[in-house]
């Protein structure tokens, strides 16, 4: 601890690193004592993605800079590692942090498939500190809204429910040769992007019996537009998610949850993004939480790690959001639907 605030370091210091960043400067009760990327001219950098937020403004000039994240786990005494780094790292660095007894947050996706999270799950059991996994849309204000709207049954129960999340190719980094296109690394377009609609239709509705997707595969291999029939009793669940847009395609996500007594629509594309369209009265914007996904998501994290499991995504639960994911890509191999 840092006078009562909790140390935490970031490792990965990219896009997300910088992201986070931002946000632990929000948060109460913790405090960023080190950073650490493999490539240092990152930590100097400003950095873009596929949204924008990133806090550009450099480092406190008390932060600790480190190339190597093993160095910086023996040297600094840490509450918090923060995983930002790029997907195929998240298990190896969580695992080694978990088995020094230090706290994890661990961003999206928790690892390439579930039969490796599920090496994180066992190594959290076994830990005296906790995980995390940072699957934001579960805090972004617009679906915390939607969850009130669904467990309170304010608008009886949901009859169809369909999210999408729309960009052009991950082309920001590397001469258009990113990381992320590589799908051995990134998981594609289904496990990078999707999984955020993924979780967030676990989160809301637990876990579907079974998937029935189809894909389509751009000309150099990797997939880039998953599309998804979730199987629930009683309601049409449905997500599409693409890496096929052109690049002056701007951005697209959102949800149109139909209710037996409202329409609950969420396009950042539109004038109004989010609007409730009542059976009886004028459609209306519901008031949102003010704090962006990222700073509830670290406020959760940190309640989480003061003892309350309730507001946090558990390493159990992001694995099995992941396991849904790779029975997508297995049915949209096959062909046909794949059970869970
Ligand atoms: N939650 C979200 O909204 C969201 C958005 C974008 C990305 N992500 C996820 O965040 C993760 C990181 O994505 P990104 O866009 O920040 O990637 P990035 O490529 O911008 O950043 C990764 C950083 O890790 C560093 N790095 C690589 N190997 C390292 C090592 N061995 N030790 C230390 N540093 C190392 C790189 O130099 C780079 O700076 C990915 O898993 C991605 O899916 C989440």
């Amino acid at each position: 601890m840092d006078g009562g605030r909790k140390r935490v370091a970031i490792v990965g210091f990219g896009f997300m690193g910088h992201m986070h960043y931002g946000a632990w400067k929000k948060a109460r009760g913790a405090k960023v004592v080190a950073v650490c990327d493999s490539n240092l001219a990152q930590i100097t950098a400003k950095v873009g993605g596929n949204l924008s937020g990133a806090d550009n403004s450099g480092l406190a000039k008390d932060v600790k800079v480190y190339a190597d994240f093993d160095e910086m786990l023996a040297k600094e005494p840490l509450d918090v590692v923060d995983v930002t780094l790029p997907t195929l790292l998240h298990p190896p660095m969580t695992l080694r942090a978990l088995a020094k007894g230090v706290n994890v947050l661990c961003e999206k996706p928790m690892a390439i498939d579930a039969r490796t999270a599920a090496t994180m799950v066992a190594a959290a059991k076994k830990s005296k500190a906790k995980l995390m996994i940072a699957q934001c849309v579960r805090y972004w204000p617009e679906y915390v809204v939607l969850k009130d709207m669904i467990t309170s049954g304010r608008y009886g129960r949901v009859i169809a429910a369909d999210f999408t999340r729309f960009a052009p190719a991950p082309g920001w980094q590397n001469g258009g040769k990113s990381w992320f296109l590589d799908e051995k690394k990134s998981g594609g377009v289904a496990l990078d992007m999707h999984l955020h609609d993924v979780d967030e239709i676990h989160h809301l509705f637990g876990m579907p019996k079974a998937v029935t997707a189809s894909a389509h595969r751009h000309a150099d291999g990797w997939t880039d537009f998953i599309a998804t029939t979730y199987d629930y009793p009683g309601m049409v669940v449905t997500s599409s998610s693409s890496w096929a847009m052109t690049a002056s395609f701007v951005w697209e996500s959102g949800f149109r949850v139909v209710f037996e007594k409202a329409v609950a629509v969420l396009n950042t594309h539109n004038d109004k993004p989010f609007v409730v369209y009542p059976e009886k009265g004028k459609p209306f914007t519901p008031k949102t939480p003010k704090a962006n996904g990222y700073e509830t998501e670290i406020k959760a994290f940190l309640a989480y790690l003061d003892g309350d499991e309730s507001v946090a995504v558990t390493p159990e639960s992001a694995c099995e959001s992941v396991r849904i994911v790779d029975a997508e890509k297995k049915s949209a191999k096959l062909g046909k639907a794949v059970a869970l």
